[in-house]
């Protein structure tokens, strides 16, 4: 049984017709912060690919494509195509069920939605405090996205995903950051964190890109103990609200505010602020 205060806010904020937004920031103004998803060492833009001595990355429509070498093999056509019998391990059988969710979902779909616009508003409140130069881990479309921040925000965002291309952003997996260490003021998972597999890893190469001092932002669903499958078409993870605070346990944690979700009773949405 959960015992929080869930909070049922009516407030609506549409990030599209927002009147700030954080500056989108460039490949140039990124580069200086990029290195190789799998070896880790920097790497540089020649104009047409970002390489260093061995490991060489290319560009989908000016969005640079720093997926791990294991998925490179899998990408054609600007999509993750897996066969079925190509699925060796473990991360195979990932990038499996990535290829299923990424062909049947789009992106930011539920903008239009109610619920969508009640969690824009929550996020936006926080959003507000972020400041310098922010990372947007499953972004989505940066366009709709970058809404939820302040002018003062130097925003990019990741996102595996080859369909949500309208705005600079890099193709990259949250468990592989292509970002040297220390180098961002703030990092956000805005409903993201549930649909990344190694959610662990994933907020482990959060600390390490944070600065000392750093913000993180995590806004995902929780779910109560009636949570089952059958509710649910697109996450991996169905957190319970423990799970997500013992995985967060690296940062530490500010605020913690719980809202309704779609009078759901299996799920409400909770948005956590921390720092490193
Ligand atoms: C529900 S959408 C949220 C989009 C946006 N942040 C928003 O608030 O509207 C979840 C996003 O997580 C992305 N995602 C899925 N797996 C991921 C991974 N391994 N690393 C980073 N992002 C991932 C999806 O492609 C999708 O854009």
């Amino acid at each position: 049984m959960n015992m929080h205060k869930i909070i049922d806010r009516q407030e609506r904020f549409d990030p599209r017709t927002s009147e700030t937004r954080a500056q989108l920031l460039s490949l140039a103004d990124v580069s200086d912060f990029l290195i190789s998803p799998d070896s880790k060492l920097p790497i540089q833009f020649d104009g047409h690919s970002l390489k260093n001595a061995s490991e060489s990355f290319g560009m989908e429509r000016a969005c640079p494509v720093l997926m791990p070498h294991r998925c490179m093999r899998y990408i054609q056509d600007n999509r993750l195509i897996v066969p079925l019998d190509y699925t060796l391990d473990a991360f195979d059988q990932y990038l499996l069920i990535s290829s299923i969710k990424q062909n049947q979902v789009d992106i930011n779909l539920e903008v239009d939605d109610e619920w969508y616009q009640k969690h824009s508003f929550n996020a936006q409140k926080i959003l507000s405090e972020f400041k310098g130069t922010v990372l947007d881990v499953g972004c989505g479309s940066p366009q709709v996205s970058r809404g939820l921040f302040t002018p003062d925000v130097k925003y990019f965002g990741i996102d595996p995903t080859f369909s949500a291309l309208d705005e600079f952003h890099l193709i990259a997996m949250a468990e592989f950051l292509p970002i040297k260490d220390a180098s961002l003021d703030g990092i956000v998972f805005s409903t993201s964190l549930d649909h990344v597999f190694d959610y662990h890893r994933a907020l482990d190469e959060a600390y390490r890109v944070l600065k000392p001092g750093g913000r993180l932002f995590v806004a995902s669903l929780v779910w109560t103990e009636s949570a089952e499958l059958y509710n649910d078409s697109v996450h991996f993870h169905h957190f319970r609200e423990d799970e997500l605070m013992l995985a967060l346990k690296r940062f530490s944690i500010g605020e913690v505010a719980r809202y309704n979700w779609k009078n759901n009773k299996h799920r409400y949405g909770v948005y956590i602020s921390g720092e490193k």
